[in-house]
């Protein structure tokens, strides 16, 4: 048996005459760097997302980047974020010259804690950057309150959400900044690398256009250091035939999410939850387990795929030693780390392999007790 963890060929088989017909289109016309197709993909994502300003960039990464640059954080700032997320969301607080500063995470959420929030805040603390991790939601309307109170900027790290939903809103509309990526596993997934970074304002998205573009307002006149971070014409193109299906893509997610739950309700695991108010985007579905590894080698030895999103929390990385964190320094994100699983999902997995996975890990679970 294989149940892979993750596959990209149905889609792209299903979608490949539409792909080729995109790319043919950017080969033809040459606008390789931004250009039309990027133009109409902007357009068309801030449709979708129900908000004013997309800019196209070239990665998630670059966008969190841009976010931070635009609320002027600078070295000696700080930022409050969580330490259980992949490690681009504390890279954006590190490229301007500012701390991260840690908090640690909800344990049903397992996004950052509004309460652990408030007690890391200090005179340096300039913004908050929260992230909808696995695509459910953060706590965004209890965040925005505490950085209301204390006036601070906040940036959505909404890598992992296209579509999750806050009180029948979509995530990136709630910030003054929210970064997207459009990394090819993603809900949304270019055929490489790509980000959008999504703002409500005139200005902040005036800037940021000239930032991605080398500081340009005009051709050659630079008015401060900027980037390269432009969107490749090819994958505008290609994000425009996906953003058609991306709807169904979250259907169908969250058609195996709840087929998973429906078939592993009463083991003795931890299994994701949708708070009432809420409605996830489904990126991963993610259980947790106490002896997980022994339960993936389980999985393994039967052909089926799994992975950790994340096995170290960012403040026990080496990249942030400096920082100076223990072990225990923030004891939810370190018990969950230890403890989650992804199982096979990506919206073309057929129902009948949540089934096989589903009984092969409550075969696990019965004979290990
Ligand atoms: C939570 C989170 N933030 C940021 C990123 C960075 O995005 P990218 O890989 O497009 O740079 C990712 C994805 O890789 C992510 O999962």
């Amino acid at each position: 048996m294989n149940i892979p963890y993750f596959s990209l060929s149905e889609q792209n088989n299903s979608l490949r005459a539409e792909l080729n017909a995109a790319i043919n289109s950017v080969l033809d016309s040459g606008a390789f760097c931004l250009g039309p197709e990027v133009d109409a993909f902007e357009k068309e994502f801030a449709a979708w997302n129900g908000s004013r300003h997309v800019l196209a960039v070239n990665s998630g990464t670059s966008a969190l980047h841009l976010a931070a640059l635009l609320l002027n954080i600078k070295p000696g700032d700080e930022v409050i974020t969580t330490p259980f997320t992949f490690a681009a969301t504390s890279w954006a607080i590190s490229y301007v010259g500012a701390k991260p500063v840690y908090a640690d995470i909800d344990p049903v959420t397992y996004n950052l804690d509004p309460a652990k929030i408030k007690a890391a805040i200090t005179p340096k603390t300039k913004a908050i950057l929260p992230v909808h991790l696995y695509g459910h939601p953060c706590d965004i309307e209890g965040i925005l309150k505490i950085a209301a109170e204390h006036d601070l900027g906040i940036i959505e790290d909404a890598a992992q959400a296209h579509g999750a939903t806050v009180s029948g809103k979509k995530v990136g509309n709630f910030a003054p900044l929210t970064a997207f990526s459009f990394y090819p596993t993603k809900n949304l997934g270019a055929v490489g690398e790509g980000g959008a970074l999504v703002t409500g304002s005139d200005d902040l998205a005036r800037r940021a256009r000239a930032l991605r573009n080398h500081g340009c307002y005009e051709r050659y006149r630079h008015d401060e250091v900027g980037y390269n971070y432009r969107m490749e014409g090819l994958q505008g193109a290609a994000l425009r035939v996906k953003l058609k299906y991306l709807d169904e893509f979250n259907r169908k997610r969250r058609a195996l999410a709840f087929r998973y739950t429906e078939k592993l309700q009463g083991l003795p695991l931890t299994l994701p939850v949708e708070l009432p108010n809420n409605r996830a985007a489904w990126h991963l579905y993610v259980i947790r387990a106490a002896d997980r590894d022994a339960l993936s080698r389980h999985l393994a030895d039967r052909g089926i795929g799994s992975a950790v999103h994340y096995p170290i929390p960012l403040h026990l990385q080496k990249a942030y030693a400096h920082l100076g964190h223990q072990p225990g320094d923030f004891p939810v994100a370190e018990q969950i780390a230890r403890e989650v699983l992804a199982l096979p999902f990506y919206p073309e997995m057929p129902l009948e392999h949540v089934d096989i996975v589903s009984a092969a890990i409550r075969k696990f679970v019965t004979f290990s007790r």
